[in-house]
């Protein structure tokens, strides 16, 4: 059984490196995407501090299909260019917004999210998806938050059968 550990690094890089050590344990030997989602929206909302929902989109025909997550119920479809999710999506770019009430087009699935981080899910240039986090606190994303958070998306875009 996979037994999940808490993070005792004591700034953020090294707790994400200890982060990455986990996240490669868990997938080893299953490339499942719906397995692999879940287990990796588990693992962050439960180690990474603040966060109100930790999930995955995945791009089926064009359009953003809500995958495996944790936090409350969101919205299911989310078209390219729309949200946040939708303009990662679309620029093929980390989106961080500090305060998601100043975002343009910024679709509120549970209003106690304050700000954001969504990173696109690219594998040889094709873009599969997007991981999405969500704090009840502004500005909880750092450069140093986006940086772990691209390399274990990397991490798990590379571990998966899409
Ligand atoms: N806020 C996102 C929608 C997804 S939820 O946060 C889970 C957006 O604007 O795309």
């Amino acid at each position: 059984m996979f037994e999940l550990k808490p993070i005792v690094a004591a700034d953020k890089a090294a707790a994400y490196r200890e982060l990455e050590t986990q996240l490669r344990a868990l997938l080893t030997g299953e490339r499942d995407f719906i397995a692999n989602a879940a287990n990796t929206a588990a693992l962050l909302y439960h180690t990474v501090p603040g966060l109100n929902w930790a999930g995955f989109y995945r791009l089926v025909g064009g359009v953003l299909i809500l995958g495996p997550f944790q936090g409350k119920p969101a919205c299911v479809r989310i078209p390219m260019g729309r949200g946040t999710c939708g303009t990662a999506a679309e620029l093929r770019t980390t989106v961080r917004v500090a305060d998601c009430r100043a975002f343009p087009g910024h679709i509120p699935c549970d209003p106690a999210s304050n700000s954001e981080l969504v990173v696109p899910l690219l594998q040889d240039g094709r873009l599969h998806g997007v991981l999405d986090l969500d704090s009840p606190v502004r500005n909880r994303f750092d450069a140093a938050d986006q940086a772990g958070l691209e390399r274990l998306a990397a991490v798990f875009t590379a571990a998966t059968e899409w």
